[in-house]
């Protein structure tokens, strides 16, 4: 795969592309790159066999995802224990309408995925948000501001692992605190895994899935996944929820109601394709997403000292604090200035940061940097 090559995207039905078509567009976190051959085969598969019906969750992606858990992540998962989706978003919704009441809280860790801030409301109820804290240049969780801010009517616990947009694959022991505060406060533990096959440097430190908890901790757990972020296939709507528990499955289904179109045919073969076969183009992805990252990380350091960027050890996203430019909002001064489209930290409860997705060619993130320096060089303490 040539990770190089520039697919045009403009005026392809592309939200990332289409929705500002005048900016050059760093935001959403979908990659400018072609799905792996195994994907597109499963698509042609199922457009050459031309029948369109209702879909049924066939063996084949049942054993691709045991398949995977087993391989990748050394995981024992039944299949009675998965339950499919049409989208991970739609799974937080679902589990504030399960879990939680009118005027009940879930508790999230800020910066955040914007969706974590929002679903609260479809239940009516709360979202206690507790920012996360730099130490010693890495950021953790902020374990007596949770116990400060947790209260007896706090139902769930939202963990984004590896965190969007923080960048970090959270250590075990970081996990284990998580869930044993989760447990003192008898709260639903969900963790959000969309981004873990996208962990760099794994042979230092392996992704730690919440699903390896101990038994004891694992009793109110929901792992959310989906092969959307790493094989780029956001757009035909396939997630997946491991749930062990009996009645905390049976309370999720429920809140479906008659809420959730059928998954179809295409994302479920889609899906399977990935995960039986995608391990090779994954590996060569991470490779190529890699030199985006230190390029990226060097470039802040060194040409925009004045800015601050994280060491980034998972996901093809860099979130970067403009807070010493004095700018009401870094994003819409790069796109007045700049012409660019960047993710803006507001909505991920952090104004005066960026986001920037480097999930494309590297000579786009060139460009792209080029122009960010252009804009704040304008304007830098
Ligand atoms: C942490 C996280 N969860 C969920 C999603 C979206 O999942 P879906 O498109 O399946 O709703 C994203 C997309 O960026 C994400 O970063």
């Amino acid at each position: 795969m040539n990770f190089d090559t520039i697919i045009p995207r403009k005026g392809s039905g592309s939200i990332k592309w289409d929705r500002r078509p005048e900016l050059d567009p760093f935001w959403v976190a979908d990659m400018d790159f072609a799905s792996p051959d195994c994907v597109l085969d499963a698509v042609r598969e199922r457009i050459d066999h031309g029948v369109f019906g209702y879909a049924n969750a066939h063996d084949g992606i049942n054993e691709a995802i045991t398949g995977y858990f087993a391989k990748r992540h050394g995981l024992t998962v039944p299949t009675g224990q998965i339950v499919h989706l049409g989208g991970l978003v739609v799974a937080l919704s679902l589990i504030a309408r399960a879990f939680l009441a009118k005027g009940e809280a879930l508790m999230t860790c800020t910066p955040i995925y914007p969706p974590f801030l929002g679903v609260a409301h479809d239940a009516q109820a709360e979202t206690i948000a507790v920012p996360h804290v730099n130490v010693d240049g890495k950021f953790t969780f902020d374990w007596d501001a949770m116990e400060q801010a947790v209260t007896d009517k706090t139902r769930v616990f939202l963990l984004c692992n590896p965190q969007n947009p923080l960048g970090r694959s959270f250590f075990k022991e970081e996990i284990i605190k998580v869930a044993e505060f989760c447990q003192r406060h008898d709260l639903v533990l969900v963790s959000d895994e969309i981004h873990c096959d996208l962990v760099f440097n794994e042979d230092v430190q392996p992704f730690f899935s919440a699903l390896h908890l101990p038994e004891n901790l694992r009793q109110k757990l929901i792992v959310l996944q989906a092969p959307s972020k790493t094989y780029n296939v956001a757009g035909l709507g396939y997630a997946f929820a491991v749930i062990e528990n009996d009645s905390t499955r049976r309370k999720f289904n429920q809140a479906k109601g008659h809420t959730l179109p059928e998954i179809n045919s295409i994302a479920f073969y889609t899906a399977e394709a990935a995960y039986r076969d995608g391990e090779p183009w994954r590996q060569e992805l991470l490779a190529y997403l890699k030199k985006n990252r230190d390029t990226i990380t060097d470039f802040v350091r060194n040409e925009m000292p004045y800015l601050s960027i994280p060491n980034i050890e998972a996901t093809y996203l860099a979130w970067i604090d403009c807070s010493a430019l004095g700018l009401d909002n870094p994003a819409v001064y790069l796109e007045k200035e700049a012409g660019l489209y960047l993710s803006d930290g507001a909505y991920f409860s952090s104004p005066q940061h960026i986001r920037f997705n480097y999930g494309c060619p590297h000579s786009r993130v060139l460009e792209g940097l080029a122009k960010i320096k252009a804009a704040f060089d304008k304007i830098k303490p």
